[in-house]
């Protein structure tokens, strides 16, 4: 890598109202955190209850490497309108160092960053799409879907730009509109349940009475707010006091349109379920006519996708299937936590000539690591920290631990599965999982009662790579850069689906991931040694976690396990078991 880039050390913030983040890159080195993981308030925006806190989200990665606060020499955020937010706290919280606060790239732009600069292409279009990004240079209208053509010597390239003005609204809007108002998204961010909209759509069916919007996405329009009020209103889904506003209001305003639709308690009806399809056709009518118009415009065969839009693995299917891109990689943390990352890069290049500025990094596993003698010492003062007995001579790594695991796991045993770094974005990828046996017909519904979470929403299984075609029907080649990264679902094959039944979806497909060595030892390693004993390359992968945002510490890890259902837990190199809820021992 160029020096003056290697040598340049850029804290990337993305302050938008939900998913706030962190990443430093220095020396080659790239290190990023969602503020959720430390506060503990899923989704959480960059200012909580008790005040300014995204302080700790940057500590917490000036610690991982011993960086100083003095070694950065500059921060970039993606909302111009956090920029004096931004000073009080660098102020407050490091009033000795003085450091440059860049131009701004949009929102989009950041989103843009961050899929390129974590891909392995060397040239690429890069599609964004989102709820909404930037507004436009008049004020009025914001960023809803940009597509950019990236490579590696020249600056990027706009090579489409859609705007949303208050009286329409955008496919990627309305899938966001519709899950608020399914009741799916918490009471500070309605929208945030997307994914619960995305299971449940399999479930629903297409409506001769809800309206055809094919016809906007072609002609490459926005659908008129009107249309969608009118539709809402056929099914008796506006509240009177709303229906003088138009659709174009603020998302705070629409927690209120869910009284009349769905509260998170209230069961679900048919009409819920149709209501996901529909959000579910549009997305996918209008990202698909997106590709074809982009398609046609250039002849670069690598994609990457990024907002908020592209964590819906189904959509992400029919791009694979329908589009004659030859690779397709979607940043992993696709939505506006991802944006911390994009703002890293944007900074690092914006003072560094165009010679040089590809760099590829590994994701997901950009949080800390805790080592052996760190996790020992927290082990050491558990019978202080938590009101359990901790039956132990003494605190020794237990030996063969994922022997023992992938034994407890065929034997029916959920097991919280905690190594290595942690991951950025919303998906557990091996390093602070839940993990189960796939073969279990009961284990879906166990899991999701574990968990706390509705009882349509499937579990994702994670595979050999070098066995996925024997289970599932996808491109490998073409899917390359997803498979590692659960970003795309796959037709499980028909011979199989009953050998795998807790991680098929009503659909028939499932969410997968699938890793190779390289990618992550330590977890390859465990399916390999689930698969001695039971013939099964694959572990039902879920996110360690019950409600609240996926553990990030040893400490959320411990208390996770001891205040739910969990039967193991693996302090990597320590393996836990649960004799009864107040008594635990080390194996
Ligand atoms: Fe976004």
């Amino acid at each position: 890598m160029d020096k003056r880039i290697s040598n340049r050390c850029v804290l990337g913030l993305n302050l938008s109202g939900h998913d706030s983040s962190a990443c430093i890159v220095q020396n080659g080195a790239v290190f990023a955190i969602s503020l959720e993981r430390l506060n503990r308030i899923k989704h959480s925006g960059p200012i909580t209850g008790d005040g300014f806190e995204m302080h700790h989200a940057v500590n917490y990665l000036l610690n991982l490497e011993n960086i100083a606060i003095e070694d950065i020499d500059s921060i970039v955020i993606n909302s111009p309108e956090q920029e004096d937010w931004l000073k009080e706290l660098a102020s407050k919280r490091y009033p000795t160092h003085d450091v440059a606060l860049l131009p701004q790239p949009s929102h989009h732009i950041a989103h843009a960053y961050s899929a390129f600069f974590t891909s392995p292409f060397k040239e690429a279009v890069v599609l964004v799409a989102d709820t909404v990004g930037s507004y436009a240079p008049n004020k009025y209208a914001r960023e809803c879907e940009t597509a950019f053509l990236f490579d590696r010597r020249n600056e990027p390239k706009i090579i489409k730009r859609n705007y949303r003005t208050p009286g329409e609204i955008s496919a990627g809007w309305l899938y966001s509109f519709i899950t608020a108002l399914l009741g799916f998204g918490g009471s500070q961010i309605p929208f945030s349940g997307a994914g619960k909209t995305m299971g449940l759509a399999p479930y629903g069916k297409n409506r001769d009475d809800f309206p055809d919007f094919t016809d906007y996405y072609k002609e490459n329009k926005n659908i008129p707010a009107v249309d969608f009020k009118n539709m809402l209103d056929a099914q008796g889904l506006l509240p009177k006091p709303i229906q003088e506003k138009e659709l174009g209001i603020n998302f705070p305003e629409h927690v209120k349109w869910r009284v009349d639709c769905r509260l998170p308690h209230e069961p679900i009806t048919d009409l819920h379920k149709d209501l996901a399809y529909f959000a579910q056709k549009n997305i996918e009518d209008r990202v698909l006519c997106l590709i074809k118009d982009i398609e046609d415009k250039t002849k670069i065969k690598n994609l990457c996708l990024a907002g908020g839009t592209f964590l819906n693995s189904i959509l992400n299917k029919k791009i694979m299937d329908k589009s004659s891109f030859q690779r397709i990689y979607v940043q992993p943390a696709a939505t506006d936590d991802g944006c911390a990352i994009g703002c890293a890069m944007w900074g690092l290049l914006e003072k560094s000539d165009n010679s040089n500025k590809k760099e590829f990094f590994g994701m997901p596993y950009l949080g800390k690591e805790y080592s052996d003698k760190v996790i020992g010492a927290f082990l050491k003062d558990l019978n202080t920290s938590f009101h359990t007995r901790f039956i132990c001579k003494e605190i020794s790594p237990t030996k063969e631990p994922l022997k023992k695991i992938a034994s407890a796991l065929a034997d029916g045993k959920i097991c919280g599965f905690f190594t290595g770094r942690s991951e950025f974005g919303p998906r557990a990828l091996g390093n602070r999982s839940l993990l189960a046996d796939p073969r279990r017909r009961d284990m879906k519904d166990r899991l999701n009662k574990v968990k706390k979470r509705e009882s349509f929403r499937p579990f994702a299984p994670t595979i050999l790579r070098e066995r996925v075609l024997e289970y599932f029907d996808i491109d490998v080649d073409k899917a390359v850069y997803l498979l590692p990264f659960m970003t795309v679902v796959a037709n499980v094959r028909g011979d199989k689906k009953d050998l795998i039944p807790a991680v098929v979806h009503v659909d028939g497909t499932s969410r997968l991931q699938a890793i190779t060595q390289k990618e992550n030892e330590r977890y390859y390693q465990l399916i390999k040694e689930f698969e001695d004993i039971t013939g099964v390359p694959m572990v039902l992968n879920t996110s360690f976690n019950c409600q609240e945002p996926i553990v990030e510490t040893p400490f959320d890890a411990m208390k996770t396990f001891l205040e739910n259902d969990i039967d193991y837990l693996f302090l990597d190199p320590f393996l836990i078991i649960k004799n009864n809820p107040r008594e635990i021992e080390l194996l």
